[in-house]
């Protein structure tokens, strides 16, 4: 019997998505002579029903586009703008699988879609998932695609700020994305050669970065790359989210609670510009000329890397082989050279950030780099 299959793609969008619709689509369609059609926009294209055909020459000649060809969103299924109105649409969205008579449902997405396709297979819906994300914090599996093209593309800008920095005796702060992990920041800081590092997962003391940049001052080295990532936070700023988030799980009193809740929404806001204070403070303690790169939605954008062409196509094609044994409820995880079929509930809601003791760190450690703690 044809099995009848739906892909979307969800949450930011990342380089190797393509080649991950493409892997599913033609597994699916030439393997396993399934019928494959894509929902639009993410989840919204889903809730409206709004389909493409993904078969033939649809597939034909996307490998190498970055994007996604599908469009995504950061809609949820549960909180959902209709209207001007917030509304859960999770059973609208089971409505149109079932109208589609799909087999099943394949979600391409980082952390939030993990979440997200659990409330759908909670409801009943056949679910697959695959990693991606530039953030490469998808818990479960060794690595996302998308992230070896960003770190790329942020290893190149490292490259190229040297040579200014290096002209102009300056200190160049670059921002790194990763949402609250420092994956990309860590890899492109090392792979760059930055000299200073700073990540979510080990807060920094502004003093610190002052003097290793110093250090390398006295040393006759008269500039300094500063890798940030976007979400770096200092001890001092890290202590104080820390206490708020204590507060609120103290607090009982509905309103007392509810001040507490601003207070935190109001220092977790304060973060940005976090880069900017930064390089303005290390130019004060230093006395040498700084300037801010902000490497932004670049890191996102363009032609996937052969890394990630080859890993979006083997998840994509597993994925497909999984739907034709009938397993799901799992996302497919790159293990080493294989890929693994890993319970949607035990990734669904997890984060893999940067274990402070992790090889790499350790490298950069013993090689001078600084991570400002
Ligand atoms: O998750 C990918 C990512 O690029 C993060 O690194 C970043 O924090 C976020 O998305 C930016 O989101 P948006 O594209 O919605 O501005």
């Amino acid at each position: 019997m044809t099995k009848h299959i739906g892909i979307l793609t969800a949450g930011g969008d990342s380089p190797g998505l393509n080649a991950a619709i493409r892997g599913i689509g033609k597994a699916a369609t030439r393997t396993y002579n399934m019928s494959v059609i894509g929902f639009r926009d993410g989840f919204r294209g889903l809730m409206e029903n709004r389909t493409v055909r993904l078969e033939g020459n649809a597939l034909s000649g996307i490998l190498t586009l970055g994007g996604t060809i599908l469009g995504t969103s950061r809609d949820k299924p549960h909180k959902m703008p209709v209207g001007g109105k917030t509304l859960d649409m999770t059973d609208a969205m089971v409505e149109v699988y079932q109208r589609n008579h799909l087999d099943a449902l394949v979600c391409l997405g980082g952390g939030g879609t993990m979440k997200n396709a659990l409330r759908l297979m909670e409801k009943g819906l056949n679910i697959i998932t695959l990693p991606k994300t530039i953030d490469n914090d998808v818990y479960g599996t060794d690595v996302t695609f998308g992230y070896d093209t960003a770190l790329s593309i942020a290893t190149e800008a490292i490259d190229r700020l040297h040579s200014t920095a290096h002209s102009h005796h300056r200190i160049i702060v670059v921002e790194i994305m990763g949402h609250n992990t420092g994956w990309l920041t860590l890899g492109a800081g090392i792979a760059g050669g930055a000299d200073v590092i700073l990540i979510p997962e080990i807060p920094y003391d502004v003093e610190q970065v002052a003097e290793a940049i110093r250090q390398r001052h006295y040393q006759g080295k008269g500039f300094s790359i500063v890798a940030i990532a976007e979400g770096a936070i200092s001890k001092e700023d890290a202590k104080a989210l820390q206490d708020a988030r204590e507060a609120i799980k103290n607090v009982k009193d509905k309103a007392a609670r509810k001040v507490a809740k601003k207070h935190l929404k109001t220092l977790e806001a304060s973060h940005k510009g976090n880069t900017d204070r930064l390089t303005r403070k290390l130019e004060e303690l230093t006395h040498l000329e700084s300037r801010v790169t902000i490497l932004g939605h670049v890191q996102r954008g363009g032609t996937p890397s052969p890394a990630d062409r080859l890993l979006a196509t083997r998840l994509g094609t597993a994925a497909a082989e999984l739907i034709h044994d009938g397993v799901y409820g799992v996302m497919v995880a790159a293990r080493g050279d294989h890929t693994e079929a890993i319970p949607l509930k035990e990734v669904a809601g997890k984060r893999k950030t940067v274990p402070p003791d992790h090889p790499w760190i350790k490298s950069a450690r013993v090689i001078g780099v600084s991570f400002g703690d």
